[in-house]
């Protein structure tokens, strides 16, 4: 057949609420133009993340029910350190409460001010967890990756020889570690090859760096390394992504992505030493090492998770859905991340607004039409998120202005997307109209989640 449905059949059901545009406009202007603002049932379609929305399965359901809630070593613990240490390999497992805290970990334990982590491109929180250290944070992704338009295979990959640059420049003693984020969703949920990693590796293993996977795409990296590399065509998921962890020394993972869970992380490493610290931390900031932040019933719902992801028909069917967004609005001139990613759509704000300044936010204009053309909750990759103030105060645009449509996991039907695409050809069609926006409020840290925005003519 050449139809892919949906592998699962719905149980329970969510009511969503279809608002007018009006209402949406009342809730918008509430929401100081910043849809992290807006209440989530004011959203029809929520797509603001693919972290810790999808929904789970009656196999996690009934895992949760099995959870056990002792203090230190329960069961549940024990079924979490075996599903993340059959993945990783890793012999040193810390459950975290989510993603960012296993960051924040290792930041603390391994940097020092002056210090340099190099990625192929550091998500925002991880951005920030070294940058709170006095350390910076380095993008290195390749060249395509800066090429909306060119459908290269692993477009996540990092640039080996900006790697190479850097270690030379600065030197191992400012290099703790360099990360690879798999895949890589700054730069629009681009894979990144097994290849690469391990080009990675080989000159991090030169200079005795480690190196550290942000793993919270796993199991689709994994999959794309199935699809498109040479040699892995009949290999099952599992034994990939076995192979990517192999080539790392340690891991942060965010279950709330390929762990198919709510909440949830972790943070893995072989150096024994490394691990002492990170468990005497997260004792300090999460809890006792064998919880760290999470009830029993979410370790229980991880570990189920986990190997859920790496199922192979539940990765053909999520990609399929990414590619059957991109075929049709590529079929209707819309500027996107081509080729489709994994998790999301990542349209091209600067492409559709060719006339609009970047600091004028091109992505908050287009994801503020697509709220309000139809209750579609998107989110700014661009100079609100990414964009920084230079050592003289001045505003930097960031590389690329991308609005990310994040697809959560097993949640919307195929008719949602269908919606979705009506929505974003009316925004598209429309798109004169769409204003500039200015920021009145802003955080030093992170400030696209709480700032306010006001919207400006288009010239400005
Ligand atoms: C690549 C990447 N790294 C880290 C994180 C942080 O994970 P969490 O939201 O669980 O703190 C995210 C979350 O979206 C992410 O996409």
């Amino acid at each position: 057949m050449r139809t892919i449905i949906e592998p699962f059949r719905i149980k329970m059901t969510e009511p969503l609420k279809i608002t007018t545009r009006a209402q949406r406009e009342e809730a918008l202007e509430a929401a100081h133009h910043n849809v992290f603002l807006l209440d989530a049932e004011d959203c029809c379609i929520d797509l603001l993340t693919d972290s810790g929305t999808g929904a789970m399965s009656a196999q996690q359901w009934a895992a949760m029910m099995l959870g056990d809630e002792s203090y230190a070593g329960s069961r549940s613990w024990k079924r979490f350190e075996s599903a993340v240490g059959e993945i990783t390999g890793m012999p040193n497992i810390l459950p975290t409460h989510q993603g960012r805290a296993a960051e924040g970990i290792l930041a603390e334990c391994i940097l020092k001010p002056g210090d340099i982590v190099p990625n192929n491109s550091h998500f925002d929180t991880t951005r920030a967890n070294i940058e709170y250290r006095g350390a910076t944070a380095l993008n290195l992704p390749c060249a395509e990756a800066f090429d909306t338009q060119v459908a290269a295979p692993f477009k996540g990959n990092m640039d080996v020889e900006a790697l190479s640059a850097c270690i030379a420049e600065h030197g191992r003693d400012k290099i703790p570690f360099a990360m690879v984020t798999v895949t890589n969703n700054t730069g629009g949920g681009q894979p990144v090859s097994m290849a690469n990693l391990r080009a990675v590796k080989d000159v991090l293993s030169e200079h005795q760096i480690p190196l550290i996977i942000d793993a919270c795409r796993f199991a689709e990296n994994a999959y794309f390394v199935r699809q498109r590399e040479g040699g892995y065509a009949d290999r099952p998921l599992m034994e990939i992504a076995q192979e990517m962890f192999s080539l790392a020394d340690g891991a942060t993972m965010s279950c709330k992505k390929d762990g198919l869970a709510n909440i949830g992380g972790f943070l893995v490493c072989r150096n024994g030493e490394w691990a002492l610290q990170f468990r005497n931390l997260g004792i300090l900031r999460e809890g006792f090492p064998t919880y760290g932040g999470l009830a029993g019933r979410d370790l229980e719902a991880i570990a189920v998770g986990l190997h859920e992801a790496l199922d192979f028909d539940y990765q053909v069917y999520r990609h399929a859905t990414v590619e059957y967004m991109v075929d049709r609005l590529t079929a209707l001139g819309i500027p996107m991340v081509l080729p489709a990613g994994g998790h999301a759509v990542f349209l091209d704000a600067r492409a559709m607004l060719p006339e609009m300044q970047q600091l004028s936010y091109p992505g908050i204009g287009i994801v503020n039409a697509l709220y309000l053309a139809g209750g579609v909750r998107a989110v700014e990759l661009g100079s609100v998120m990414f964009g920084h103030f230079d050592n003289d105060g001045v505003e930097q645009p960031s590389p690329l202005e991308l609005v990310r449509l994040a697809f959560p996991r097993r949640v919307y039907t195929q008719s949602h997307f269908d919606y979705l695409i009506e929505v974003i050809e009316e925004v598209w069609n429309e798109r004169a109209k769409i204003s500039g926006h200015r920021i009145t409020q802003q955080t030093e840290i992170l400030r696209h989640f709480t700032c306010h925005f006001e919207p400006v003519p288009t010239a400005s």
